[in-house]
């Protein structure tokens, strides 16, 4: 499954006002006064690094599979102090590898584990170092309240959260259940785990990012069938015209206890 810079740019104001600030500034205190080893997973473009560098410092590593995001990424960041390195690798492959390799204080990500499988959120708690905080931003939680209500939104809705749990290049995607899926396998002895509401909360000023999500939520509930094309075409222009959109999304992190 690919991004464009496009798609990424034009989502990444939304993802910002969105993220929970009373994480970052748990993640900030707790990294406070040391040069952080930072692996951003992922990464895309550096969304992450410039949510959370300006506050955060340390030193970072960006990884994706899409080598024109990478580039992206060099482009915007890649004379800043902070930006260590970036790394071409497939997550499914090279998970262990890189968190060997990296020894990071903490490995973030954003809009990934809604992606992933179980057994792959398995494997990166598995993975985890007792002493490394996690943060996982920014992950699709199912709920969405599209104002005025289109037609069909039921049916349809239900169709596109199907659509969430297909095979996104992890296996069966966890979709919606990824975040709290993720915080009940890392809850425990080694770490303490918070999420966090980070809902996209968008109105008529932003029409081209709500014009994006209803395309794209059509493109998904068409390959299902589960409406008549009268239906489909009749609820993506409701979708297309709204004027309120509320989006939910979690945000995960979880702190070594020692
Ligand atoms: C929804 S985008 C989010 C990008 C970025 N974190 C952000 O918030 O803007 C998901 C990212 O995961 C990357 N990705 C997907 N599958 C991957 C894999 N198997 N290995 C490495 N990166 C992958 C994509 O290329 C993309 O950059």
């Amino acid at each position: 499954m690919s991004f464009s810079i496009d798609w990424l740019n034009l989502r990444e104001p939304a993802d910002s006002r969105a993220r929970d600030s009373a994480l970052i500034a748990r993640l900030t205190d707790w990294a406070a006064g040391r040069p952080v080893r930072v692996l951003d997973l992922g990464s895309g473009t550096g969304s992450s690094y410039r949510a959370l560098a300006p506050a955060l410092g340390g030193h970072w590593t960006l990884t994706d599979i899409d080598t024109a995001l990478l580039a992206e990424a060099r482009h915007r960041h890649g004379d800043a102090p902070t930006f260590a390195a970036t790394r071409h690798l497939d997550l499914v492959r090279d998970l262990e590898a890189v968190i060997s390799e990296v020894r990071p204080d903490i490995i973030c990500g954003s809009a990934l584990i809604d992606l992933a499988s179980s057994t792959w959120l398995d494997r990166l708690a598995g993975a985890l170092p007792r002493g490394t905080a996690l943060y996982m931003a920014l992950s699709y939680d199912g709920v969405e309240v599209w104002t005025p209500n289109p037609p069909h939104e039921g049916v349809a809705h239900a169709a596109f959260l199907d659509h969430q749990r297909t095979d996104k290049g992890f296996g069966p995607a966890m979709g919606p259940d990824a975040a709290r899926y993720l915080a009940e396998k890392l809850a425990g002895e080694t770490h303490r785990v918070w999420l966090g509401d980070s809902p996209w909360i968008l109105d008529g000023t932003e029409r081209d990012l709500i014009s994006a999500l209803a395309a794209g939520s059509t493109e998904a509930v068409a390959q299902s069938g589960a409406l008549t094309d009268a239906q489909l075409g009749d609820w993506a222009a409701h979708r297309a015209a709204a004027d309120h959109v509320r989006i939910g999304h979690t945000d995960l992190l979880a702190l070594p206890r020692d």
